[in-house]
């Protein structure tokens, strides 16, 4: 049975782990001004100080920072162990490259399902028992029905990215389940569509890290020079202009969304959760190049390429269970994802950093 939001926020002390990166940097500025208290884990391997710098002048002080691997069991428990207690974890630290998992799947592994283990036996040994996780809604691949809801099935992942999702998500239900008084009482797994955009201040937002897989970051580097032109991933899929339809959010309702999560996790009765986070709409690739376009007076030089493996041709998102059990809503546009991930790539500077 779905169990309604609570009416106010309770202030707690919340682990953030991967709490540097592109999501995490956005929940934990909005977990801060909702008042709680947040201590970040992350070692900075695919982020930047700079991003740790942005929080710092948005919170207006130096929020606690544990540069640990999670996935390192012995520092992330001494580490912890200084801050404890935890009346919640949020769980973001790992790897997100569809392609590089495919090209190295033992990386993902060991990264995204050794780093939940190591953080599920160290919440164990500091007597925290509740879980928030990023999960994706790749977990769906491609769903029969439209808007897919979190009773549509689960298939077979299409990468090894996917698998630790799915994964990730059975070990909280499993640790859920266990009758050990050190187990976890409560997991949300938290299923995303597709996060763009960032903080209005520019002061946080995606750090590249290589090349990137995903559309709007590649519209941004492209916007400012750093790559040369955009390639459209197919145009001849079964969608009103050919291209892949998405369900794009803004990374700040999906902050606001994890703000959502811990307030309500915090209320819970045991049990385990998932929940969809996405706008409830879907937007093709052409339809996110022109949105940019049009919300930042930016052409984007484009041609067309084949259809990437392994993508899907559309998935959008019910938002009626976020609704219901959080009391969430993403409201922030799509021109505003693009001009605000266009107001962030401009912080980068015109030459390419990686
Ligand atoms: N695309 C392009 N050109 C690009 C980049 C992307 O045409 O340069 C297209 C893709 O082919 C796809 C759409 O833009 O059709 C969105 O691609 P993204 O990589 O931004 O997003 P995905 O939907 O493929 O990936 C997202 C998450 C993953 C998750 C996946 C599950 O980023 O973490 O959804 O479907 F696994």
């Amino acid at each position: 049975m779905v169990q309604k939001a609570p009416e106010l926020s309770v202030v707690a002390r919340v682990l953030v782990s991967g709490g540097a990166g592109y999501i995490g940097a956005h929940t934990v500025v909005a977990l801060h001004e909702a008042g709680h208290d947040v201590v970040i884990v992350d070692d900075l391997r695919r982020t930047n100080q700079r991003v740790v710098d942005g929080i710092a002048k948005l919170v207006g002080t130096s929020l606690p920072l544990l540069r640990v691997d999670v996935a390192d069991e012995a520092a992330l428990l001494a580490g912890l162990a200084s801050q404890a207690p935890f009346d919640v974890a949020v769980h973001f630290a790992a790897y997100k490259s569809v392609r590089e998992s495919v090209d190295n799947p033992a990386l993902y592994y060991a990264n995204n399902v050794g780093g939940t283990a190591t953080l599920l036996s160290v919440m164990r040994k500091l007597s925290v028992h509740r879980l928030v996780f990023s999960s994706s809604c790749t977990v769906y691949g491609q769903p029969d029905v439209l808007p897919v809801t979190e009773l549509s099935p689960i298939v077979v992942a299409a990468s090894p990215y996917g698998f630790t999702k799915q994964v990730c998500e059975q070990m909280i239900c499993d640790e859920v389940a266990s009758s050990s008084s050190e187990a976890l009482t409560n997991g949300l797994s938290l299923r995303y569509f597709n996060p763009a955009g960032a903080h209005p201040s520019a002061l946080i937002g995606e750090f590249p890290f290589g090349v990137p897989d995903n559309l709007v970051p590649f519209i941004t580097q492209t916007a400012a020079g750093w790559r040369p032109r955009l390639s459209i991933f197919g145009d001849d899929y079964n969608t009103p202009d050919g291209t892949a339809v998405r369900d794009y959010l803004h990374v700040c309702d999906l902050a606001d969304a994890h703000v959502a999560a811990v307030d309500w996790i915090l209320a819970a009765e045991p049990g385990v959760e998932v929940v969809n986070l996405g706008m409830g709409h879907g937007v093709s690739v052409r339809q996110a190049i022109d949105a940019f376009e049009t919300a930042t007076g930016v052409t984007i030089p484009v041609v067309m390429a084949p259809r990437r493996p392994g993508d899907v041709e559309q998935v959008w998102s019910s938002c009626a269970k976020a609704a219901e059990l959080l009391g969430w809503r993403a409201t922030r546009s799509l021109s505003d994802m693009m001009s605000s991930a266009w107001a962030w790539q401009q912080t980068l500077g015109a030459q390419s950093l990686v």
